[in-house]
């Protein structure tokens, strides 16, 4: 047992990255280059600002420039489209992060293929999906399912011939870790599974993973009856639900019941403390990439 019980510490896994990125910062530095990450938020969604803020604090902290445009919710598509044009030209920033998610009216496909595939550090566009389909390490992988990825490598946890089962089939962490987890490499060749809403009784695909990940949006889903002793179990999931007792009236949990899950499973990601953390670690690491290849 390692002195944290069974617990995988992701903010201690996020911290050694960021030291990885600090020292290619620092070489970077040498030949006058500093990455640059630009964020642009649309409306006023208060989880946006949020995860805007913590991603813009990790900046300053490892010395990435970072600026943040920040537009009223009834921008128009045209207006989101020319301020992404702009920030494609502009070399002062070699990433570009439109935060999720964007009000109703904006058609997200069209504005995240609109980024250009050298500074698509989340990932998103079509051209990067389709290189990680196709396990052309030349993308950029979307953060949270990159975070997953590493966060189970440096746990040591044994990919190769694993049952590994993926709640959620969302664009944004289930089908790309899944396509992730299932790549023919050493560090993957996982046998995954992908679970959603009309899938027949998904507690009995539960049971049989070495390795569970749940990425629903759904409070507290999985149960300590639906987890295979000792396996693995990774929790994406960020909900709110109402506390009284909570100054804000709300409390973030998980999609895992984690007092019921935790005595059972071998290891399991604390929430929060967990995947949040990859996913930040990993959003630098492929900004500071993105700087090295464009300058390079
Ligand atoms: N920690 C982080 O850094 C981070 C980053 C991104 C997202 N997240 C969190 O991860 C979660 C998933 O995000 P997402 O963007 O992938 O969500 P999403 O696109 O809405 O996908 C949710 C998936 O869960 C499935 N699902 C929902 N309820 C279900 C149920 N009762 N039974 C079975 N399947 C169900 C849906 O099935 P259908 O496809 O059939 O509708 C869908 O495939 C959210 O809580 C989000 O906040 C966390």
């Amino acid at each position: 047992m390692n002195p944290t019980g069974n617990l995988i510490d992701g903010r201690a896994l996020a911290e050694q990255i960021h030291r990885e990125t600090a020292a290619e910062i620092t070489a970077l530095a040498t030949r006058g280059v500093q990455p640059g990450l630009a964020f642009v938020r649309v409306g006023d969604d208060p989880a946006s600002q949020v995860y805007v803020g913590m991603k813009e604090r990790q900046c300053a902290r490892l010395g990435v420039r970072s600026q943040t445009h920040v537009l009223p919710a009834a921008t128009s598509e045209a207006e989101l489209l020319a301020l992404i044009a702009r920030l494609n030209d502009e070399p002062a920033f070699h990433g570009i992060l439109v935060q999720a998610p964007l009000p109703a009216h904006l058609n997200s496909a069209r504005v995240y293929a609109a980024v250009s595939p050298a500074k698509d550090v989340d990932g998103f566009h079509p051209v990067n999906m389709g290189k990680l389909m196709l396990g052309d390490p030349s993308g950029f992988v979307p953060c949270t399912p990159a975070g997953v990825h590493e966060l189970l490598l440096r746990s040591g946890v044994a990919l190769a011939g694993a049952d590994v089962v993926v709640l959620g089939r969302g664009n944004i962490v289930g089908k790309p870790l899944a396509a992730l987890l299932l790549q023919k490499a050493p560090q993957a060749d996982a046998t995954v599974t992908v679970c959603h809403s009309r899938t027949r009784d998904l507690a009995a695909h539960c049971r049989r993973a070495d390795i569970l990940v749940a990425a629903m949006g759904v409070a507290e889903f999985v149960k300590a009856d639906m987890v295979k002793p000792g396996a693995v179990v990774v929790d994406v999931g960020v909900n709110r639900v109402p506390d009284p007792a909570a100054k804000s009236g709300y409390r973030l949990v998980g999609d895992v019941d984690f007092a019921g899950v935790q005595p059972r499973a071998g290891l399991i990601t604390p929430n929060p403390g967990g995947v949040g953390p990859m996913t930040i670690a990993m959003l630098l690491r492929n900004t500071v990439r993105a700087a090295r290849l464009l300058t390079g």
